[in-house]
């Protein structure tokens, strides 16, 4: 069921100069929530009650909800500004998130800020099923973070980056072409719109089924400014503009025309 309402921000962490986590309370309202979903969270208790912000979560349990967040503009500087015990406004869980069943070996591929869902989902998986097999990718344009988690969460944790040379160098197509060969039965991605159009293909010849988390391009969150639209395959030969905000996030793979 949709919330809309105030919850206390319980903890805020940086992780970076950029990048820091909000966890806010979950409301007794919210009885279901899957990873890969995203709330509308108002970026500031006193400006128009119109300034929201699509935010993923990145992670959640019975009791609270965590957002990680990359300050990328004046609506995350504001989202930034809040503190501790302070009260914040959000609307969701939005969109339709990843579709996860019994999958015992899965490959997970993150890049730049798009690592925080997929955060979500593993925890997720995890917890279900503490032996799923987990290969993650990460790529990042700079300096890697939450690195740790990841390790945590991964039986095998593969970085690149383009600029940090304590990292291998480069995109995350390199990693995932010698990797290919393995028997995962599911294959989940997020990431900047180039990242998931390098490795779509790549995957599809593989025949390796991928969910694609697409948000990169959302701004009103709420299916009516029409910046989030994307082609999906209808029939043989034709295909559809659908929204990413409302009719996604999450695509296949193979439905998705770049
Ligand atoms: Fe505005 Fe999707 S973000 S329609």
């Amino acid at each position: 069921m949709k919330f809309q309402g105030l919850v206390r921000i319980i903890s805020k962490k940086e992780i970076n100069d950029e990048v820091f986590t909000l966890c806010v309370e979950r409301p007794k309202a919210i009885e279901s929530i899957k990873a890969g979903q995203f709330f509308n969270i108002k970026t500031s208790a006193y400006g128009s009650p119109m300034l929201r912000r699509p935010i993923s979560v990145s992670g959640y349990d019975k009791d609270s909800i965590e957002f990680t967040i990359k300050v990328i503009g004046d609506g995350t500087k504001q989202l930034h500004q809040y503190e501790v015990d302070e009260k914040i406004d959000i609307m969701g869980p939005l969109g339709n998130g990843f579709e996860y069943s019994n999958e015992q070996e899965i490959l997970v591929i993150g890049g730049g800020i798009g690592i925080a869902p997929v955060k979500g989902l593993l925890e997720v998986l995890k917890r279900e099923n503490p032996n799923i097999k987990v290969t993650t990718i990460l790529g990042f344009k700079d300096e890697p973070y939450l690195e740790e988690t990841f390790n945590a969460l991964s039986d095998t944790l593969k970085i690149v980056s383009e600029t940090d040379s304590r990292y291998e160098k480069g995109f995350v197509t390199e990693p995932l072409k010698s990797i290919i060969w393995k028997p995962f039965q599911m294959t989940y991605a997020c990431g900047p719109t180039p990242m998931l159009k390098a490795i779509t293909p790549v995957l599809n010849a593989a025949k390796m089924p991928v969910q694609l988390l697409m948000e990169e391009k959302m701004a009103c969150g709420i299916g009516a400014c029409l910046v989030c639209t994307c082609k999906i395959k209808e029939g043989d030969f034709g295909y559809k503009h659908q929204r990413m905000c409302k009719d996604g996030p999450m695509f296949y793979g193979s439905e998705v025309i770049f």
